[in-house]
């Protein structure tokens, strides 16, 4: 009995299109998964952070930051969770202006956290992709 023996090329290039298809269905998950916290956190904003930041999280004058400013928000990527979970008052600079007022925490669990920043994160003019549930848990145990 003869074995079919394909060519190489054949084999190399069936092997190329499983690598670059599983590639593919895995950034389609990712960019699921990103779009689900994306609506989920979209409606936890309007809950817990619309009154203060706004719809369209441009602040409120001199006393309420916009969530615009997207280097603070990269710089700062580590403890927003933090500042979210137990509020933040510290003296900060927003698009170069100066804000010291007091935000109050948000009684909301590590998910809910994780999809309210990667909606902010994506939102406003912000493109800084998704934080998940176990950044937010790690982030946590290290708040000051
Ligand atoms: C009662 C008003 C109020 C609410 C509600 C509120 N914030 Fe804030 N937020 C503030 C104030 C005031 C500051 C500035 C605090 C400071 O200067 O220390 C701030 C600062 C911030 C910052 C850092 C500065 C910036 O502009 O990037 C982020 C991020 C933020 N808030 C996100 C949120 C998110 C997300 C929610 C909802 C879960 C929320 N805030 C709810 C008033 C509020």
């Amino acid at each position: 009995m003869m074995a079919i023996r394909y060519p190489k090329s054949i084999v190399a290039a069936l092997g190329l299109s499983i690598v670059i298809s599983l590639f593919f269905s895995c950034e389609n998950n990712n960019s699921l998964e990103l779009k689900r916290y994306y609506s989920e956190g979209a409606a936890i904003y309007q809950t817990h952070c619309l009154n203060c930041h706004a719809a369209d999280g441009s602040g409120l004058l001199a006393l309420i930051p916009a969530l615009n400013d997207s280097t603070f928000l990269k710089n700062n990527k580590a403890s927003l969770a933090c500042a979210i979970r137990y509020g933040l008052k510290r003296p900060i600079k927003i698009n170069g202006k100066a804000y010291d007022e007091n935000m109050p925490a948000a009684n909301l669990a590590p998910m809910e956290i994780a999809q309210v920043i990667t909606y902010m994160n994506n939102s406003f003019g912000n493109q800084l992709g998704m934080v998940t549930m176990d950044e937010v848990e790690a982030d946590l145990k290290s708040c000051k």
